[in-house]
């Protein structure tokens, strides 16, 4: 969960690195520190303890001149955040430095192993191991051959690891490498200047010229362009992508969060998820980038979704969809429990990830775990070049644009709909989705996007989520309610309420609520509860008395023009009325900006909170 940022070119470096770790600190922000090799071709080191600004005022402190370097902010996983335990690691003479994101698992043994050797350890992190490992094989045993000695380290580590190398001996590159799922490693091309980064924002000022290390392969890095090679020093063939983000899309621009602007723009995110893949002259689905064609969705006898929480209530929406549109039995699995309990998979069947970062480690795992047993594997997923875009049978993309609040908005209501429209797709190529019936969901489809816009826009001009946030911001806890497609759209709420203001949630299905959860209600314990007019409506009704009879205060997100439920509860959170298959995708928009409002008003740091990473790459 660290950012990595590197730099080789012509401008000065540091700015370069600074700037990219800011776009980066979402990822892990307990420390952050620099190298550059200066003019004299020392190389400089600054690092300090907390967020990035600590940094940035040592650099105004005592600035360091140079065009070679690389940066990196942390989230601790070996020994607390300090300013000994920031990266980047340095050589005992030095002249080698080391950012790392990921952890070595067998650090303790190669720590003794060093210290037998006579290395003595400044810090408390697995990282130092790396850049002492690395030093020793460069002076004993590959004669001052940085590639070699790299090569010859990476090969003892245990554990997922993306690093970065920079020696002052060998001042014309950076060495990067990847092994296993430890988050991505992109190399930018820029003109007579290169980028090394863990994530694309952070260098997609500079470029959109970008290729992505996989497992177990090595970047050498100079001002002039990339070599590629695997551990053993053979050369690797890797395809350069144009990125399309749009560079400002990883700005908050007028928005006070990222995580709040990201709310706001689901109308425009839900446009471009949708672009190019609604045919409405053969009232069709387009997923060419899926590979699976109508012999193979026949033969299907199963999915399996795996995936991580928001991602993983995603999945739960998507059982629905895919078991009502083209009648194939889903199961949702946690890819933590996935990966550890033996599953049964088989060839006739597909194990489909569902993954913002696509960087996920359960979720790899998963996923590896189902290519083992010779499954259909697919990922919808956000982040371009990520590892499941690259290791599974086809993917859909959720393209979402950046997501660089922790809280997970917009890729949620991205992977719902890459859900519904892989149901379609699937109905139709498994000949049971007649064509009246696609016809009528896709044009359903084509006013999402509006349909968004209208609720956001309404919101962003109302009072409403304030005014609930001033009142019930004390509370300690909550239960969120929903039935149906609406039961993980109410788990998905309390998530977003839990892990921004701090404050207990718990998402149930409602016809629970008589199996215990009732016995939690009073005055104090406010529900959630998620009502719009659909074939459970009544039963939510009478859901809502319950609690009402024991003075539990009641917000339902509900139609706009549903007056019945207005009279019973104390507040609305209103949707617009579309197609039943739609709704939960509008659904889960006010309880976003909900737990938006609510961490505000706690003081909470909304884009990174506590404990939390954007990316999950360690177990
Ligand atoms: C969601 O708000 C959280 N940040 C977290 O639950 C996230 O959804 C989960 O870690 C999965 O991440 P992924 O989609 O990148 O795999």
């Amino acid at each position: 969960m660290c950012g990595i940022v590197g730099y080789i070119g012509r401008q000065e470096a540091a700015p370069i690195i600074l700037q990219g770790l800011r776009q980066l600190e979402y990822r892990g922000y307990d420390s952050a520190g620099l190298a550059v090799l200066d003019r004299t071709g020392a190389l400089q080191v600054r690092r300090e303890a907390g967020k990035l600004v600590n940094l940035e005022q040592a650099l105004t402190k005592a600035p360091i001149s140079g065009v070679v370097g690389v940066g990196h902010t942390r989230w601790a996983t070996h020994g607390p955040p300090s300013q000994r335990n920031a990266h980047p690691h340095s050589s005992p003479d030095g002249d080698l430095v080391v950012v790392q994101n990921g952890i070595v698992e067998n650090f303790l043994e190669l720590r003794q192993e060093l210290e037998s050797l006579g290395y003595r350890f400044c810090s408390d992190t697995d990282t130092e191991v790396i850049v002492h490992l690395i030093h020793h094989y460069y002076h004993n045993s590959s004669a001052g051959d940085l590639e070699r000695a790299v090569q010859r380290a990476m090969q003892r580590l245990k554990g997922p690891s993306a690093i970065v190398a920079l020696s002052s001996r060998h001042p014309d590159r950076l060495i990067a490498v990847r092994l296993g799922n430890a988050g991505g490693v992109a190399v930018g091309f820029g003109e007579g200047e290169m980028f090394v980064a863990s994530d694309i924002p952070a260098i997609l000022h500079h470029t959109r010229q970008m290729a992505f290390l996989d497992n177990r392969q090595m970047a050498v890095v100079t001002a002039q362009g990339a070599i590629f090679k695997d551990l053993y020093g053979r050369p690797v063939q890797k395809e350069c992508v144009r990125i399309d983000w749009n560079p400002t899309a990883a700005e908050k621009g007028e928005f006070r969060h990222f995580m709040q602007k990201e709310i706001f723009e689901q109308g425009r995110s839900l446009t471009d998820t949708l672009r190019g893949r609604l045919d409405f002259q053969r009232h069709s689905i387009i997923l060419d980038s899926l590979n699976l064609d109508a012999a193979q969705a026949q033969r299907l006898s199963r999915i399996t979704i795996v995936a991580c929480g928001t991602s993983y209530y995603a999945g739960l929406v998507g059982k629905y969809y895919i078991e009502r549109l083209a009648r194939l039995p889903v199961e949702v699995d946690y890819a933590s429990e996935f990966r550890y309990r033996e599953p049964l998979v088989a060839p006739d069947q597909m194990v489909l990830a569902i993954t913002q970062s696509g960087e996920t480690v359960d979720t790899l795992a998963a996923l590896e775990e189902a290519r083992t047993q010779g499954a259909f594997t697919a990922a919808i997923v956000n982040a371009i070049g990520s590892q499941a875009a690259r290791v599974t049978d086809g993917h859909i993309a959720m393209q979402a644009g950046p997501e660089i609040g922790v809280a997970s908005t917009k890729a949620f209501t991205a992977s719902i709909t890459d859900l519904l429209l892989l149901a379609l797709y699937l109905g139709e190529q498994r000949g049971v989705l007649p064509e009246p019936q696609r016809r009528h969901i896709i044009r359903m489809l084509s006013t999402l996007p509006g349909l968004a816009g209208e609720l956001l826009e309404e919101a962003l001009r109302s009072e409403r989520y304030r005014e609930l946030a001033e009142r019930y911001h004390t509370y300690h806890n909550f239960l969120y309610l929903g039935r149906n497609i609406h039961y993980p759209i109410a788990r998905e709420g309390a998530l977003k309420l839990k892990e921004i203001s701090y404050i207990h949630a718990e998402g149930y299905p409602a016809g629970e609520m008589k199996h215990g959860p009732i016995a939690l209600i009073d005055a104090n314990m406010p529900t959630v509860v998620i009502a719009p007019r659909d074939h459970v409506y009544d039963k939510m009704l009478s859901q809502i008395e319950q609690v009402k009879a024991r003075s539990g205060p009641v917000l339902a997100v509900a139609h706009a023009d549903d007056n019945t439920i207005r009279a019973k509860v104390d507040a609305v959170l209103p949707i617009p009325v579309t197609d039943a298959l739609l709704t939960p995708i509008l659904a889960v928009m006010p309880l976003q900006i909900f737990a938006y409002e609510m961490a505000v008003r706690r003081g909470a740091d909304v884009d990174q909170p506590r404990n939390l990473a954007k990316s999950v790459t360690v177990e």
